[in-house]
């Protein structure tokens, strides 16, 4: 069943009706200032940081679900709705919600009113813009009440969540006939400020929510708005918010448009104040201008689309199938867009006040915006690797305000070290801008002790050189990309985080999911070293490379079972072979080992993707591990903490599918490569929203297994590297577009249904017009601008920048 339909001409997303089976939520902002915003309009804001600078607030666990957000009331001789429908729920004669990239706009009508709201953050400023019309289609004269409404936060949302004693004393706020000023703590050390400001002058206001709802009231009925009036409260404790009331006459057929900008604003220590306890606004004044006409607005949102008309363009596919296409254009592209900015730290499953930006996520995520990108990319690699310790390791996250690494969680994940060097070398293959290794890169933040990103890349594959273990595999540590292997945890007390427990690391639990990441990303890197002239780096390290392939194949691969195995635990017994009771085959290494090549002699990889499509596969994808542990293991952690199918125990991991679909593209397997790729995409599965219950047009972290109650049911929505990998699979994987050092390789892995595949791809600063003929009986060759050629990689040629290249697949 669909709740909505694409419309790929707008790029958007149609929902048709506000009962999705969960909050169906889009992200608004492209830089600093951000916002998240259901299909009823719930959601909230922040500036750069979803935990130190919360502008508006949302509730957990709330019941009803989603109703926290900006909130467009309509008091019509009685009747309550609003434009999203929440809080009030009163049923609409018409609603859409149409969710598009970096703006979600709102469409529907009642007893003869029409409504449109359209929400956006500007590329320039930082602030929401709501634009609102209203339309009087009866054939009678209207006249009714309007509110528009928000909660502040009070900008550190742990604290706001917890310090009441403190925090229900503070409230301040000034207030003229257009503009709400949010100014609590902004006397003492805070020198931010937001705002919430109406283009039309109100009739009345509220900005103490006590007195706004009412003493025992929700949002969905507060008593300002039941009883068409504003009570003018100016707070001074308690809980500040801003709503502006109008008093409205339409004639029939007459449109009113009202305009609202909720606002972010940092001054000068030494330019706080305009007067005594008035604080300055000559910054909020000028952004409240630039969008206070309907002309202003028009244009933002123009150049919003435009920005996205131009990045988007850097990679276009025409496959002849409708999914792949509007996944390849649009959806997965944004998703990547926004797991890139948000990490994982803001969605309806994160709340934003726990993790900063991961390490490793952020590397990964990196692979899929970079060819947007790329001048972002390289900063995001820079603050990454200034988090790196000495000896190679590195705090696993930090947060984005002051990009200083996390101490909560710490330490310890044997992976991170080696994403980076995944990154790296993704944003030179991209770019071709080989002077980022030498950008002076301080260790923890520390000034004074820079070195070149280059030999933050050596200690990162020194790291994992340092730290083998018993089968010469690389140690675990506190875990690797499977947060929820935890190894050396041994957690037996209630509620202590899996995540920050003492990790007591014996030395002895490998990983080959590592082994696995070594063998590619080093191998990358010795191929870097040997084309910036680092010969004895690049044979220290392919020598290095071989001994740990050499060590997998001898004891990191089943040969009983088939497949790779997974770890060695801390009494060094093997996890994830057929000697194992439950977890016989986990998917990770059979991905990640196959796409490095390990045993390719030996024909290992094909062997591990048959296993994987035996034992692993299911309706929606490939299941994270096969049988999933149905008691807790001291020794495996929170793997086995999950019930059966979900999470890490045997769920769908989208994250690691896209790697099967690499190696089976490595192992010249397109039809299986696309059968993966299909079963999870969004646009494919959009027709079982509602068993799978997520947004349709972005990926999930997981679908719930086989064993599971809910089989088929996803969760983790949004923020996920399911993105980047999916598009990492759909780009190089099944398109087979690869940028390599020298320039841009195309080898495609296509179904036998694509026979006419067309691309256009933007490879530093210059245009490929790719054609791919995929016809059986076809020769295979490749013509670039007319001339055949026998490599793959095409080169780029002094003062041409556009290269026709014509592909025909045997
Ligand atoms: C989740 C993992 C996540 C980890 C880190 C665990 O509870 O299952 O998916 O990576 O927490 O926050
Ligand atoms: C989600 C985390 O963000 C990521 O870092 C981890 O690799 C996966 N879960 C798997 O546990």
């Amino acid at each position: 069943m669909k709740f909505g339909h694409f419309d790929d001409r707008n790029r958007e997303y149609v929902i048709e009706t506000p009962h999705t089976p969960l909050p169906w939520i889009n992200y608004l902002g492209t830089d600093d200032f951000h916002s998240l915003i259901s299909n009823t309009c719930g959601g909230y804001s922040f500036y750069k940081d979803a935990k130190l600078r919360r502008i508006t607030r949302y509730r957990y666990n709330n019941v009803p679900r989603d109703v926290s957000g900006r909130f467009y009331y309509i008091n019509d001789k009685g009747t309550i709705w609003n434009i999203g429908y929440l809080p009030t729920k009163t049923d609409l004669d018409s609603y859409e919600c149409r969710h598009g990239l970096s703006y979600t706009s709102f469409h529907s009508s009642k007893n003869g009113l029409d409504a449109k709201l359209t929400c956006f953050v500007p590329l320039k400023d930082n602030c929401e813009v709501n634009l609102v019309s209203l339309t009087n289609t009866s054939a009678k004269s209207k006249t009714f009440t309007f509110y528009a409404a928000v909660e502040f936060c009070l900008y550190n949302a742990v604290d706001d969540a917890n310090n009441y004693q403190r925090n229900l004393n503070l409230a301040e706020v000034e207030i003229d006939d257009h503009t709400v000023y949010h100014k609590t703590e902004y006397r003492e050390r805070r020198n931010h400020y937001a705002f919430f400001y109406g283009s039309v002058a109100h009739d009345g206001f509220d900005t103490d929510r006590n007195v706004f709802l009412g003493l025992e009231n929700g949002w969905d009925a507060p008593e300002a708005v039941t009883k068409g009036i504003s009570f003018n409260s100016v707070v001074h404790d308690y809980y500040p918010m801003a709503c502006h009331r109008y008093d409205i006459t339409l004639k029939p057929g007459e449109t009113k448009n009202l305009i609202f900008v909720l606002g972010y604003v940092e001054n000068n220590p030494d330019e706080k104040w305009e007067a005594k306890n008035v604080i300055n606004k000559t910054k909020a004044q000028a952004m409240q201008k630039r969008y206070s006409t309907l002309a202003g607005v028009t244009a933002a949102l123009k150049d919003l689309k435009d920005y996205w008309d131009a990045l988007l363009d850097k990679f276009v596919v025409k496959t002849g199938d409708e999914k792949f296409d509007r996944m390849a254009n649009i959806w997965n592209q944004y998703q990547c867009m926004v797991t890139y900015m948000m990490s994982r730290s803001a969605s309806y499953y994160e709340t934003g006040t726990g993790r900063g930006m991961g390490f490793r996520d952020s590397c990964q995520d990196l692979l899929g915006f970079v060819h947007l990108i790329p001048d972002k990319a390289k900063e995001r690699i820079i603050d990454i690797a200034s988090i790196q310790f000495e000896d190679g390791s590195t705090y696993h996250q930090y947060q984005p305000l002051d990009k200083k690494g996390n101490a909560d969680i710490g330490s310890g994940f044997n992976d991170d070290p080696l994403w980076l060097v995944g990154a790296t070398m993704a944003y030179i293959r991209e770019t071709g801008d080989t002077s980022i290794l030498d950008i002076p890169t301080p260790f923890n933040n520390v000034k004074g002790s820079e070195k070149p990103l280059y030999d933050h890349l050596m200690i990162s594959l020194m790291h994992t050189i340092n730290n083998k273990g018993p089968h010469g595999l690389p140690l675990i540590g506190r875990a690797d990309w499977n947060d929820c292997l935890n190894l050396n945890c041994f957690s037996t007390k209630d509620g202590e985080s899996f995540q920050t427990v003492e990790n007591n690391d014996t030395h002895v639990a490998e990983s080959v999911f590592i082994a696995g990441m070594f063998v590619l990303y080093g191998s990358d890197f010795v191929e870097l070293a040997n084309y910036i002239g680092k010969k004895e780096d690049a044979k220290l390290i392919e020598k290095e490379v071989k001994a740990i392939e050499e060590a997998t194949v001898k004891s990191g691969f089943d040969y009983d079972g088939g497949y790779f195995i997974r770890a060695y635990d801390a009494y060094s017994h093997e996890v994830g072979s057929s000697k194992c009771e439950e977890g016989k085959i986990f998917i990770e290494p059979q991905g990640f080992c196959t796409l490095a090549g390990i045993g390719k002699d030996k024909g290992l990889g094909k062997k591990a993707i048959d296993a994987s499509f035996k034992y692993l596969l299911d309706d929606w994808g490939c299941e994270l591990l096969y049988p999933p542990y149905s008691t807790y293991h001291v020794e495996l952690g929170e793997i086995s903490s999950y019930p059966q199918g979900v999470k890490e125990n045997g769920a769908v991991f989208n994250h690691n599918n896209p790697w099967l679909t690499m190696a089976c593209c490595v192992e010249k397997e397109p039809e299986r490569a696309f059968q993966l790729y299909r079963l999870n995409a969004p646009a494919y599965i959009e027709d079982k929203s509602d068993i799978h219950k997520t947004e349709p047009y972005v990926y999930s972290q997981m679908i719930a297994g086989r064993f599971s109650k809910s089989y088929g049911q996803a969760k983790n929505s949004w923020l996920t590297g399911s993105a980047t990998w999916s598009f990492v699979a759909l780009s190089e994987g099944i398109m087979g577009i690869r940028p390599q050092l020298t320039g841009l390789e195309i080898d495609p892995c296509l179904p036998k249904e694509m026979t006419d595949v067309t691309m256009e791809r933007t490879f530093r600063g210059c245009h490929f017009h790719i054609h791919v003929s995929n016809k059986p009986g076809n020769k295979a060759t490749i013509i670039v601008n007319g001339k055949e050629q026998a490599s793959k990689i095409v080169t780029l040629v002094k003062g041409i920048k556009d290269y026709d290249v014509s592909v025909t697949m045997a």
